[in-house]
């Protein structure tokens, strides 16, 4: 790396595997790496005589010393099947610039946040739900993760655990979180994908929160198809993405 690359070389801290094909990672940060909650980093990993490169959004706490990921496994994946093989202490290229509009900003004056994740699509929401001022700005915070299987519910105990936590508690009252497990019953998830909550009330039912556009910014995150799906059904109800200098109620952030 040169003085003025445009990326750090980080190392591998941490690792949690949650299922075969789904893990967290965390890796040192560069002193200078700055990101606004809900974007997204360009990982690199060494592969033969070149860098391969990809999108991660960030999970971790902007006041976090490490960066800390997310990370499905995709069977012969020209980068999952790299990093998959990686150990505490090796090491994982960063691009200095974080990207990415899954932000708070895009928003407006709203009073309920609902966060909309499949899968890995969870790693954003979770970096913005370590953010104090977000449970300051917001009356509540919506939080849904859909995930295919039980053991695919990764986070599950720190999201119920800002109830208790030291710092976050006093807000706790504020998060109504609704997991979904689609392929496989379980008790206290529900198991009927976003987008038929969202057509059939559901959604609002289990939380007991309408959604309104006075009161409701939604970000949406993860499989395309359903960020696509989610988009048209919220459409249809009058919901409007925002856009730069024209803030509606919608962010998205499609994974592939
Ligand atoms: C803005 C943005 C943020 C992203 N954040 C994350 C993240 O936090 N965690 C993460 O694991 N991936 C994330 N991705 C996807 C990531 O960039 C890679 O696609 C992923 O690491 C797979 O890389 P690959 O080279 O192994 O396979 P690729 O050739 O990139 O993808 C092959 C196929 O795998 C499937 N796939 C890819 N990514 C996912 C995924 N996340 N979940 C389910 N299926 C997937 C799709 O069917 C895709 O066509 C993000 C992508 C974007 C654009
Ligand atoms: N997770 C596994 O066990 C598994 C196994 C083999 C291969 N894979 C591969 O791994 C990749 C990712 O798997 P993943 O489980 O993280 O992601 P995923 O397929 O996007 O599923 C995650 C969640 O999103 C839901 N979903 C998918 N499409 C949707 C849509 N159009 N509208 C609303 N909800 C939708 C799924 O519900 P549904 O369950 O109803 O689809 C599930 O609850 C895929 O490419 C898959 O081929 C995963």
């Amino acid at each position: 790396m040169t003085a003025n690359s445009k990326y750090t070389t980080e190392t591998i801290t941490y690792l949690h595997r949650w299922t075969p094909n789904l893990f967290t990672l965390r890796t040192t940060r560069g002193e200078a790496f700055k990101f606004v909650p809900g974007q997204f980093a360009r990982l690199g990993v060494q592969k033969g005589d070149k860098i391969v490169w990809r999108a991660y959004s960030i999970l971790s706490a902007d006041y976090d010393e490490h960066l800390e990921f997310l990370s499905i496994v995709v069977p012969d994946g020209e980068f999952t099947s790299e990093l998959t093989n990686l150990k505490v202490g090796d090491p994982l290229f960063v691009d200095k610039t974080a990207y990415g509009f899954l932000t708070r900003d895009r928003f407006e004056q709203g009073k309920d946040l609902w966060m909309l994740a499949t899968g890995t699509g969870l790693a954003p929401f979770l970096s913005i739900l370590y953010d104090f001022s977000a449970w300051e700005e917001y009356d509540r915070l919506i939080l849904v993760q859909s995930v295919r299987e039980k053991a695919e519910l990764a986070y599950e105990d720190t999201i119920r655990a800002f109830a208790t936590h030291e710092f976050y508690s006093e807000f706790a009252h504020k998060l109504h979180y609704v997991p979904i497990v689609t392929r496989e019953v379980v008790e206290g998830a529900l198991d009927t994908r976003i987008t038929d909550l969202l057509k059939n009330g559901g959604l609002e039912t289990a939380t007991g929160i309408p959604l309104d556009q006075e009161r409701s910014r939604i970000m949406i995150c993860g499989n395309p198809d359903m960020v696509e799906e989610t988009r048209t059904i919220l459409s249809e109800r009058g919901f409007t993405l925002s856009r730069r200098g024209a803030p509606g109620h919608l962010a998205v952030e499609q994974l592939w």
